[in-house]
C-alpha cells in the first residue's frame, strides 16, 4: 500500500490529512502509517511462509514502543543489540522466546539480563564473548541457544559505513575459526547450545546476490559441523532488505525468497530474518516547516527548515537521498532522484537545518517548488533510522512521533521540552 499520497494538492497519510496532524502537533514531527508497517510485515511473512520463518524486527531501525507493539501483536520476533533494546521489546509485549540478541560488545550486565529473560538466541561475535556467555549461563543455570555470526568476507555493495560482512569489519567470526569453536563447543563452552549460524552483510542491499554468496559459504560450514556431530538447526540471514528511496522499483520479498529458500530447505534449517528498514522505512515521514529562505548573491538558494541533522542524521552521515516535497503543492512530485527544472515554479535549492554544521544538509541542488517561510515539507522514507538515530545536538528537543491508523491518529511520543533536555543534570 502507498501510505503517503497526494490527493489533489495535499498530502495524506492513509485517510488523514497531514495538515490536520500538523495543526495539532506542530513541526518537526515524525508520522508513521500503521497499515503500511503491517503490509510490509505481512508481505515478508507471506513470501517466506513455507519455511516457518522467524521474523525478528530489528529494533534499532525504529524503537518506538507503539511501533514495536504493532509488530509484537502480529507475532513478530525482535532483533535487539543492547539491554535497552531488549527492555523496549519486552515493554512492547515481545515474547522473549522470539528475541535474538546481536552485537559485538554485549556487557555482562546485558548478557545476564537477556539470560534472566530466557531470550531465544544470542548471535555471538567472538570467542571472548562466548566465554562470558557460557560462564554467566552456568552461574544462572541456563543453557541458551547460540548462533555464531559468520563474517563471510563479502562486499554487499552498500555504503562503506553500513557494510558489515567484509573481513576488515569488526563483525562476526571467520568461518574456519567458527568451525573450530563448534567442534570444541561441548567441553569449552558447556553451558551454551551452539545450534545456529548468523550473517548480516550490511544495509541496504539492492540485490539478492550477496545473500546467495553468503549462503553458499555457510552451506559447506553447516555440512562440516554436521559431519562433526553438531547439528545446525537455525540459519539467520540478518537484515539489509532494501526499500525504494527514489520511487524507483526495487526487489521485493518474493524475489529474495525464491533464491534464499532453496538453500534453507536443502539444509533443513529454520530460517531467521532480521528486517528493519524494509518494514518501517517507507512507512514514515518527517515533517518540517520552512523557517527562512535565502539566496546568496550570484550563488545558491537555501531553504532553511526547523528539522535538522539531529532529527534525521542519514543525509549528513551517509549522504543518503530522501525525497522532499511540500505537503501542499500544485506541482506533482516527480519520479526519480533528480528531475529537470522544466516544471514552472520550481527552483534548485539546498535544503538545510539550523544546526551549526555544514553537514546539516538534507539535500543539495534539489529541484523543489518555490516555497516560502511557513510552508511545510515532507521528508519521505524516514521511518527507519530516523528518530532512532536522533539526538539533542545543539540542545534541540527531539520531535514528536505520531501514528496514523485509517482515519485516526495519535501521538506515540511527545515532543521533548527544554526541561527534558536537562533532566538528570546537576548544577
Ligand atoms: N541485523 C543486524 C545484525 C544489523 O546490524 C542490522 C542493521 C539489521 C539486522 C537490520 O538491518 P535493516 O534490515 O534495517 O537493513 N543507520 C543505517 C543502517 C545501519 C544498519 C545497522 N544494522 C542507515 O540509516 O541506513
Amino acid at each position: 500500500m502507498d501510505a503517503f499520497e497526494y490527493r489533489d494538492t495535499t498530502l495524506f497519510c492513509e485517510k488523514v490529512k497531514i495538515e490536520d496532524i500538523l495543526s495539532e502537533v506542530g513541526t518537526p514531527a515524525y508520522i508513521y502509517s500503521k497499515n503500511a508497517i503491517l503490509a510490509r510485515y505481512h508481505e515478508l511473512e507471506a513470501a517466506f511462509q513455507d519455511n516457518n520463518v522467524l521474523i525478528c524486527f530489528s529494533v534499532k531501525s525504529n524503537s518506538n514502543l507503539s511501533v514495536c507493539k504493532i509488530l509484537a501483536d502480529e507475532g513478530s520476533g525482535f532483533d535487539v543489540v543492547s539491554g535497552g533494546e531488549l527492555f523496549r521489546a519486552l515493554k512492547a509485549g515481545a515474547s522473549p522466546s522470539k528475541v535474538v540478541f546481536a552485537g559485538v560488545g554485549k556487557t555482562d550486565e546485558e548478557i545476564r539480563y537477556a539470560l534472566e529473560n530466557d531470550i531465544f538466541m544470542f548471535n555471538v561475535e567472538s570467542t571472548n564473548e562466548l566465554e562470558h556467555i557460557t560462564r554467566l549461563a552456568g552461574e544462572l543455570k541456563r543453557m541458551p541457544k547460540v548462533a555464531l555470526r559468520i563474517n563471510p568476507d563479502i562486499d554487499a555493495k552498500t555504503h562503506e559505513k553500513t557494510t558489515t560482512g567484509k573481513k576488515e569489519n569488526k563483525f562476526g567470526i571467520d568461518s574456519i575459526e567458527a568451525e573450530h569453536i563448534i567442534k570444541q563447543s561441548q567441553h569449552r563452552y558447556p553451558h551454551v547450545d551452539i545450534c545456529g549460524l548468523h550473517v548480516h552483510l550490511g544495509s541496504p542491499i539492492y540485490t539478492v546476490d550477496p545473500y546467495i554468496h553468503a549462503l553458499e559459504k555457510i552451506t559447506s560450514l553447516v555440512y562440516r559441523c554436521r559431519d562433526a556431530g553438531v547439528d545446525i538447526a537455525y540459519l539467520n540471514i540478518g537484515g539489509g532488505y532494501c526499500i525504494s528511496y527514489t520511487g524507483e522499483k526495487v526487489i521485493r520479498p518474493k524475489d529474495y525468497a525464491s533464491k534464499i529458500l532453496p538453500f534453507v530447505k536443502k539444509l533443513q534449517c529454520r530460517l531467521i530474518m532480521e528486517p528493519g528498514r524494509f518494514i518501517v522505512g517507507n512507512a514514515g515521514i518527517l515533517i518540517t516547516r520552512v523557517i527562512y529562505t535565502k539566496k546568496i548573491l550570484h550563488g545558491k538558494s537555501f531553504v532553511i527548515c526547523d528539522a535538522a541533522m539531529n532529527d534525521l542524521l542519514r543525509p549528513a552521515l551517509y549522504d543518503s537521498f530522501h525525497k522532499i516535497w511540500p505537503v501542499n503543492t500544485v506541482i506533482k512530485m516527480p519520479e526519480g532522484e533528480n528531475p529537470s527544472e522544466k516544471d514552472m515554479n520550481v527552483g534548485v535549492v539546498d535544503i538545510v537545518g539550523p544546526v551549526c554544521e555544514t553537514s546539516d544538509t538534507f539535500a543539495r541542488d534539489r529541484v523543489l517548488p518555490v516555497v516560502n517561510e511557513g510552508d511545510v515539507l515532507a521528508i519521505f522514507s524516514a521511518g527507519a533510522y530516523g528518530f532512532s538515530m536522533s539526538s539533542t545536538y545543539n540542545s534541540r528537543p527531539r520531535p514528536c512521533e505520531v501514528l496514523v491508523d485509517g482515519d485516526q491518529y495519535r501521538i506515540i511520543r511527545k515532543r521533548e521540552t527544554y526541561e527534558d533536555l536537562i533532566r538528570g543534570e546537576d548544577i
